[in-house]
């Protein structure tokens, strides 16, 4: 389990197949708090580009999936526009109080892994000690909306004029 210690230990280490992951994922946020199960090694915040190994492997089920897009896409502009701005480049109302701010997700390479899963565990679990809210609760977004948003953030990338 490398540097992820949770509270009790998992039986088996993440990533997994998709459904042991999501059993996993879905059950320990049932104990604890969204946020523990990734960020409860206290991974201290950080802007150096860094990886998330344990997220890597994680398959994205809606990979290349247009409707995914499509709804990640409103998803984005109801709940995450504010922070990280129309375009993604960070530049939301309110941002420049923010301390960090929220990074420019047009950027090539992301500060917390640029793998599909990297950025579903930061979505997912947020950043505990940044404005970057945890999305993966049932009531929130939900995994399936997590992974659609992710869709369309892969779409950003690479974005700039
Ligand atoms: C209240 C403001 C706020 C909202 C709402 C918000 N974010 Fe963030 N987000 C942040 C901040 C601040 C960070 C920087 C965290 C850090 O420095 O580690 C961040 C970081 C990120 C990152 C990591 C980027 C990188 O370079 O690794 C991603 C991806 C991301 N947000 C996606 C989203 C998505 C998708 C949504 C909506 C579902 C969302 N955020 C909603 C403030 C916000």
């Amino acid at each position: 389990m490398s540097k992820y210690k949770t509270p009790t230990p998992l039986p088996t280490p993440l990533p997994t197949p998709l459904p042991i992951a999501s059993a996993l994922l879905i059950s320990a946020l049932l104990i604890f708090p969204a946020g523990v199960l990734a960020h409860g090694d206290g991974h201290a915040h950080t802007d150096a580009p860094h990886e998330h190994k344990d997220f890597q492997g994680m398959k994205n089920p809606m990979a290349g999936n247009y409707k995914a897009f499509v709804e990640g896409r409103k998803i984005y502009r109801q709940r995450c526009a504010k922070c990280h701005g129309d375009t993604g480049r960070g530049d939301g109302p309110g941002a420049k109080s923010m301390t960090p701010p929220p990074p420019d997700l047009t950027a090539d390479v992301s500060i917390h892994g640029s793998t599909d899963g990297e950025i579903f565990n930061v979505i997912a679990n947020g950043v505990p000690k940044t404005a970057m809210p945890a999305f993966l609760n049932k009531k929130n977004l939900g995994e399936s909306g997590v992974w659609k948003v992710v869709e369309f953030l892969k779409t950003l990338r690479g974005n700039k004029k």
